[in-house]
Parts: C-alpha cells; sequence; structure tokens
C-alpha cells in the first residue's frame, strides 16, 4: 500500500498497485472523467502527478500515442494507465462532476430542440423510397448489354486504328521524291 494525496481536496488514501489510478479513485467515490471506460481511447481521464513522477509506472504504448511522450514536462498521467509503485500526491482539480453534467445536459438539449421528429408514414415511405433506388441501381449493375457490344452489333464495322494504313518504306518515300 502506497500513501497517495490527492488535491485539491486534501485527502490521503493508502492504495494498492493492483489496481489503475482511475479504479481507485472511482472505488473511493472520487470524481475522474472518463468516456472509453478505461480503455486508453478517451483521453477524458487526464490527472497531474504533482510529486512522485517516478513513483508510477512507465506510459504505456497506448498512452503516449494519445498524450505524447512529454510526461517529465506536463506530469499529467492518464488515471486509466497509471500504477502506483511509491509515494505520489496527484491533482484531480480538472474533474468537476457538477460542471460535467451541466455541460452533458446543455449538450442533450441542444440536440433534442435541433432534431425532427418524423412521423411513421413519412419514414415507410422513405424507406419504400430508398428500397427502390437500390432496387433500381441493383438492376442497372446486373444489365451487361453493354459489355463487348461490338461483338454484338456486326454490321458496325470494327474501326481500324490508325487508319488502316502501314507506314511507309522509307525506300518508297524516296522513289516517291524521285
Ligand atoms: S478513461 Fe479513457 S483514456 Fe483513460
Amino acid at each position: 500500500m502506497y500513501k497517495v494525496h490527492i488535491n485539491p481536496d486534501d485527502l490521503t488514501l493508502y492504495l494498492s498497485d493492483e489496481k489503475s489510478l482511475l479504479e481507485h479513485l472511482r472505488d473511493n467515490d472520487l470524481y475522474v472523467k472518463s468516456s472509453c471506460g478505461g480503455h486508453a481511447s478517451c483521453t477524458d481521464c487526464v490527472v497531474k502527478v504533482v510529486d512522485g513522477k517516478d513513483n508510477v509506472n512507465e506510459p504505456t504504448f497506448a498512452e503516449t500515442q494519445l498524450l505524447g511522450n512529454v510526461f517529465h514536462i506536463t506530469k499529467e498521467r492518464l488515471a486509466c494507465q497509471c500504477f502506483i509503485k511509491g509515494e505520489i500526491k496527484i491533482d484531480i482539480s480538472a474533474h468537476d462532476k457538477a460542471s460535467d453534467e451541466a455541460r452533458r445536459q446543455n449538450k442533450s438539449k441542444k440536440v433534442s430542440s435541433n432534431t425532427r421528429v418524423r412521423k411513421k408514414k413519412e419514414v415507410e415511405s422513405i424507406i419504400s423510397e430508398r428500397k427502390e433506388k437500390s432496387r433500381l441501381k441493383r438492376e442497372s449493375k446486373d444489365d451487361e448489354s453493354w459489355k463487348n457490344h461490338w461483338d454484338k452489333d456486326k454490321s458496325v464495322a470494327p474501326k481500324r486504328l490508325g487508319g488502316g494504313m502501314r507506314p511507309k518504306k522509307i525506300k518508297d518515300i524516296e522513289e516517291d521524291n524521285d
């Protein structure tokens, strides 16, 4: 168990290295935003390791892909990829549940006011229209009349390339000139 000091709540916890920092914080009812569920793909769970940056594991490949190789400068880690190996001090002040919640609700309100609700009949007509379109498209693909049309229409003589004339031999050209 390692001592972890958490700002801004000025809280001290003793955490093991068996779980990620994100899991520990969640278990202790501390809010850290996360959209991907700890799979290192959203970068929402960034926390700052204020002290003891050597007491956490090296950034994983996935983490480096997302945040870059700048941990020693920014001291930012993905909580879901961070495992504690000694005493550290972290800052989770960037994670505010109330403001995140409000933002999410505003977003959903915006979407609902902009969303156009269609009636069942309208939807059915759109679906049938699309089906008809795709059927026509499929039929036009199956129509192979355009293929090798020169073999089918014998009345049209194939056009000879180069005007059907052979280039004159140099000897003939010289004779013409004389
Ligand atoms: S929870 Fe998404 S990257 Fe950590």
